[in-house]
């Protein structure tokens, strides 16, 4: 450089070794951000060591106190030098970084603590006397006799007291009590047999336990579904499917939820990999391909779901705080949280979520007579059609489909004459239809309770799930523009388009290059009448950019083919006659998806006689 920089004397300049402290501090940069990562560095080093409890405090947002204690294997007094040393690890022996079975094992989060705060480490193995060491901004006191039963304290007290610039990016004491109490959360969701405690110990004293899940017992399914239960709450283990499927050395086991127990944005989203919290693009990518065709774009799947894997398919060596994960084969990955989930969803049928009953039941419950506790709160929400869905909306009236759908509602009205050996219908799922109300409800009795059905809803699944189901069998049928609409595209985009050509042609929309950036659209398919074919165009553009797959077109006619099933079904304010509603149940029964409608809303809610009597007070 040629302009005279201040910090540097006119002397050529010297190349030095940086000390421990310094190296430390510039490490600690990387592991710890704030203090959650400082408590999720400790809790790691409990579980690592076996602990089955593991006790965090914290004070004011964790920035004056951390604490952990756990009654694991603990560290010797003559190690504890060695602990605090960068690079100095008992987990791995540095020969294979593949082959990683903890979560700690670059040896640096405690050097990196110790280089920022004031960390002291108090331990007792079995057999030996309880040890102690001090160091603080960097500067390791000798080793002394301590007391304590058993296990490891680790207290952290006034985190970046010695990197004042990082003391100054600390967000508010509330923000960085919600980050720890997140990350101890996660952790307590891959560790069912560990028994973890969350105080807040801000103005001294023994602390407010602010969250607490004990030890769960039972086999892998029983304890994680009971502490998912405890941690994300006892609405979603209810509404949530048990996933477990193996590909290709890789297993995939958790929970996912039903598409109408789905939220607002992406905050019930748990992934983890080899027991390792992740966050992964990858793998959040995969969740929301998996619910594509069950909830509409601004609704967001609730999931628990664990990777586990041979170590060596996976690097968790990217990144300082291994929240970020490589798959060797990241496809199979992916294509193991896709079709696992896919297939839960089909198997729960028409199930739909309990949500969505209670919150029914809580709409229901007479008012109290005196002023009371709030209504209870509903988690399901209604979403509003995109712009994108009115958009498509007028394609209803294409021709094409008006005889599909009418051809399909006649196999409603046309119900198959019942054989004597099946059940009567009040012994299945969605029992028999005792009449409608205002012309858009089915209620229906069952064996012990009763269902109440949106027509509307109901049928425009069934349409959709049959036009899907065509479409598999016979292909899309494709129908010739008597003049080839010609589109105006930049080449980039012209590209992307013919790249996926030929997965277009098959669902009935034929693409041919212009010349220059245009494409030529010949046919389209037939099912959707007459098509602003760049209007779609368009649509399948942004889908692309957004999804960057060509799978995601099928998925796309299949949206559109849900707008059009929309459009097609019965609407509400059709009056049915009782054998029109009880063939509308049992195709319900018989479809896969019918718990919802294309758009996540449930397309029936179920009321137990149990409930219903507890709304009477008779309970
Ligand atoms: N709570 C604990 N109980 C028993 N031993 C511990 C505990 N915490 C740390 N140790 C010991 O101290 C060593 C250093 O811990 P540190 O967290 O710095 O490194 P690590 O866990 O090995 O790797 P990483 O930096 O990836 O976390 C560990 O390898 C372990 O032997
Ligand atoms: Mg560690």
């Amino acid at each position: 450089m040629a302009q005279a920089n201040p910090n540097i004397s006119e002397t050529r300049p010297v190349i030095r070794q940086l000390d421990d402290a310094a190296i430390n501090r510039i490490a600690a940069g990387e592991v710890v951000e704030r203090p959650a990562s400082a408590v999720k560095e400790l809790v790691e080093n409990a579980i690592d060591a076996g602990s089955s409890r593991i006790a965090v405090d914290f004070a004011d947002g964790g920035k004056t106190l951390i604490r952990v204690t756990d009654d694991g294997c603990g560290i010797s007094g003559k190690d504890l030098p060695l602990a605090l040393s960068r690079h100095a690890t008992s987990k791995i022996d540095g020969s294979d970084l593949l082959n990683i079975h903890t979560f700690g094992f670059r040896g640096e989060a405690l050097p990196s603590l110790g280089a920022v705060g004031r960390l002291t480490i108090t331990s007792r193995v079995s057999g030996a006397e309880a040890a102690s060491i001090h160091v603080a901004g960097g500067k390791t006191e000798a080793v002394k006799p301590a007391a304590l039963r058993a296990g490891t304290v680790v207290e952290l007290r006034d985190l970046f007291f010695a990197t004042p610039a990082r003391l100054k990016f600390m967000r508010t004491d509330r923000a960085e009590a919600q980050a720890i109490t997140d990350f101890v959360k996660r952790l307590a969701m891959a560790e069912p047999a560990i028994t973890f405690t969350l105080r807040d110990a801000s103005g001294g004293g023994e602390g407010r336990v602010t969250f607490r899940a004990d030890r769960e017992n039972g086999d892998l399914f029983d304890a994680l579904h009971a502490r998912l239960a405890r941690v994300i709450g006892r609405e979603f283990a209810e509404n949530a499917l048990q996933i477990d499927a193996t590909r290709e050395g890789i297993r995939l086991y958790g929970y996912a939820a039903l598409p109408t127990y789905s939220r607002g944005a992406a905050v019930a989203q748990y992934l983890f990999v080899n027991g390792r919290p992740v966050r992964d693009k990858m793998l959040t990518g995969a969740l929301r391909a998996a619910y594509f065709d069950f909830l509409s774009r601004d609704r967001h799947p609730a999931a628990a779901l664990f990777i586990d894997c041979d170590p060596t398919l996976v690097d968790v060596n990217v990144h300082p705080a291994k929240s970020e994960v490589r798959f060797r084969d990241p496809g199979v990955a992916r294509g193991l949280i896709v079709s696992a989930l896919r297939h839960a969803l089909a198997e729960a049928g028409h199930r739909a979520s309990s949500t969505v009953a209670n919150a029914t039941l809580g709409a229901m419950r007479p008012e109290p007579a005196l002023p009371a506790q709030p209504a209870p709160a509903r988690v399901y929400q209604m979403d509003r059609p995109s712009s994108a869905a009115r958009q498509v909306a007028y394609q209803a009236q294409a021709p094409g489909f008006a005889e599909l759908s009418q051809d399909y509602s006649g196999s409603i009205v046309e119900p198959a004459p019942v054989a004597k050996e099946e059940p009567p219908a009040q012994d299945l799922p969605l029992g028999a239809a005792r009449g409608q109300v205002h012309e858009n409800y089915i209620i229906a009795q069952t064996a012990d309770g009763m269902v109440i059905v949106d027509q509307h809803a109901a049928h425009e699944r069934l349409v959709y799930e049959k036009l899907k189901h065509q479409m598999a069998e016979n292909g899309v049928a494709a129908q010739a523009l008597l003049i080839p609409e010609i589109v105006e595209l930049s080449e980039g985009d012209c590209a992307r388009l013919m790249a996926v050509a030929d997965d277009l042609s098959r669902l009935g929309l034929t693409l041919e290059p212009f010349g220059g950036g245009a494409i030529a659209v010949r046919e389209t398919p037939a099912i959707l009448g007459e098509v602003d074919a760049r209007a779609m165009i368009l649509d399948i553009l942004d889908e692309l950019a957004d999804q960057g797959e060509s799978q995601t077109v099928q998925a796309r006619i299949e949206a559109i083919l849900s707008r059009v099933a929309c459009h097609g079904s019965i609407r509400s304010g059709r009056r049915m006659r009782a054998e029109e509603m009880n063939a509308l149940l049992r195709e319900m029964e018989a479809t896969p998806h019918s718990g919802q409608c294309n758009h996540g809303r449930p397309t029936y809610v179920e009321l137990k006689l149990a409930d219903i009597e507890r709304l009477f007070g008779r309970s």
